[in-house]
């Protein structure tokens, strides 16, 4: 079992420096694609639904948390949130925050 604590560490540092760096790492950007059907190409809605580049990476990880809660109502994001950990929204943040708006 604590043979796995080094690898979580190398992981976490990982996605530390990809972030620092302003780069998303392969899985980040997997599961921010799956966003994009809705949200537009590249985070920039072409309609109703709210565009997700640019956004404050603060902004985006509470309202990831709150869909997750409950706290925001939503029609849809809810089971979105659902899915990801609390890490998860911080480097999804991070990269949409780097997206061009
Ligand atoms: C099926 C379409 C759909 C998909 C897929 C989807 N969203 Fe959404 N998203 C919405 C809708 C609709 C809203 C408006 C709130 C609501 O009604 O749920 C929204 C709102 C949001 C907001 C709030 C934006 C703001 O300006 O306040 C964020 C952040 C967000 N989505 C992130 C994501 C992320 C991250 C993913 C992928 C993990 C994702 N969404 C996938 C439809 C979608």
């Amino acid at each position: 079992m604590y043979k796995k604590i080094p690898l979580a560490i190398a992981s976490f540092v990982g996605l530390a420096l990809s972030g620092l760096a302003g780069a998303a790492d392969i899985h980040t950007k997997s599961i921010s694609a799956t966003c994009l059907s809705c949200h537009g190409p590249g985070g920039k809605s072409l309609g109703a639904i709210p565009s997700l580049a640019g956004l404050e990476k603060d902004y985006f990880v509470k309202a990831m948390k709150d869909f997750k809660s409950g706290a925001r109502p939503s029609t849809i994001m809810k089971r979105h949130a659902s899915g990801y950990t609390d890490a998860e929204f911080e480097a999804m943040g991070a990269y949409f925050a780097g997206l061009k708006k």
